[in-house]
């Protein structure tokens, strides 16, 4: 495997130092949870292995999101990092072929590459809508395609698709004998509601989420995969094993804490996002210099400066960064022009976000040419 560090981890505002950046639109959760938000004392906690596939009360919880599925059908990963790379590298070889939308969350191209796969990207288009097209997918599966690789809702956009959408592709891959990978981390956070988990729709289809996003507990490295191919789960238990034996029982337990008590959460963190996007639309649409696709779920957008614009990028993201204390995702962590950025709207006060979205717009005015 030839590793490379990606530009979204090297540099990430953990990486800058949260101590030197004041508005904070870089993240794709709300905002970090604290321990004490569960009131959890791990005094008993016995510090053993845990179980190989995670704790089987958070697995069984994991399973009641998708009707007849079984604790059996979860193995709990580092976060849903670490299911993308138990999944690429089990089902992947050098040379092998794979479908892939782009724009997407780094590690879903980047471990793929790095095993030396074939990739076939499905290019996502502003001018669309970010839509992504099941036809366009089906026209890109060959007979030697292994994988399709799709994340709904989707990073960096926001965007969705219709349940209908999502059935034809699982459709497609069901009758090519081709496995269906659904990165679903912000699957929650659909505002028109969640659409059924990829893995109850067929046995082909491998569902990933996490704790990170919706809940903001990234810190704990907690995230699942979901599939009913009993023999691919045990395929992923064997890489699971390679890679660290057993996730950590303290990360699992206070998993398993926070998944009974989300319920409770759930509306809140929802009204609140509705808050946010409210904010940013406002900006948008007061904001002549920017364009954008409205996103339908996640808490990230992925607005453009108006391409008749001459701006020194250069420029804007360092005075952004180093006037402004404001940092957003610029495009190239997503293998696009900088002329677009990921504004996260989820993690920052309603205030630092009103004022970090001011500062882009200032920034902007400053590298004009
Ligand atoms: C679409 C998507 N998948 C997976 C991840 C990985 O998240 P984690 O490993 O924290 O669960 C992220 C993080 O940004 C993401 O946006």
């Amino acid at each position: 495997m030839r590793y490379r560090r990606m530009p979204i981890e090297a540099e990430s505002p953990e990486e800058y130092g949260y101590d030197r950046i004041s508005c904070n639109l870089a993240e794709s959760s709300i905002a970090d949870a604290s321990l004490g938000l569960l009131g959890t004392d791990l005094g008993d906690l016995v510090l053993q292995y845990g179980d190989h596939r995670g704790i089987p009360e958070l697995r069984a919880e994991i399973a009641a999101d998708g009707p007849g599925l079984t604790a059996a059908d979860v193995l709990v990963t580092a976060g849903a990092a670490g299911a993308l790379f138990t999944i690429a590298t089990t089902l992947l070889e050098a040379g092998d072929h794979l479908v892939v939308v782009r724009p997407n969350y780094a590690t879903n191209i980047e471990t793929p590459r790095a095993i030396g796969a074939e990739i076939a990207y499905v290019d996502l288009r502003f001018e669309d809508g970010w839509r992504i097209d099941p036809e366009r997918i089906a026209d890109a599966i060959t007979d030697r395609t292994r994988l399709v690789s799709i994340t709904v809702p989707h990073n960096p956009t926001g965007r969705g698709m219709p349940e209908a959408a999502l059935r034809a592709i699982v459709a497609d891959c069901e009758a090519r004998g081709v496995r269906l990978l659904v990165d679903e981390t912000y699957r929650e956070m659909t505002y028109a509601g969640p659409l059924p988990l990829a893995a109850i729709l067929s046995d082909r289809a491998i569902s990933v989420s996490s704790l990170s996003k919706t809940y903001g507990m990234p810190g704990i490295r907690v995230g699942w995969i979901v599939s009913r191919d009993a023999r691919l789960v045990d395929r992923l238990l064997a890489a699971k094993e390679q890679i660290g034996i057993t996730g950590s029982v303290v990360d699992e337990t206070i998993a398993l804490r926070a998944r009974r008590a989300r319920h409770a959460w759930l509306p809140g963190i929802m009204g609140g996002i509705a808050e946010s996007l409210a904010l940013v639309r406002a900006w948008v649409a007061a904001e002549e210099l920017i364009e954008w696709v409205e996103p339908d779920g996640g808490v990230v957008c992925f607005p453009r400066i108006r391409p008749d614009l001459s701006i020194d990028l250069p420029t804007f993201y360092a005075t952004l960064r180093d006037e402004h204390a404001t940092i957003v995702g610029p495009g190239h962590w997503f293998e696009q022009p900088d002329s677009y950025m990921r504004v996260g709207y989820g993690w920052p006060t309603r205030e630092r976000l009103i004022e970090g979205l001011g500062n882009v717009s200032e920034a902007i005015r400053q590298s004009l040419r």
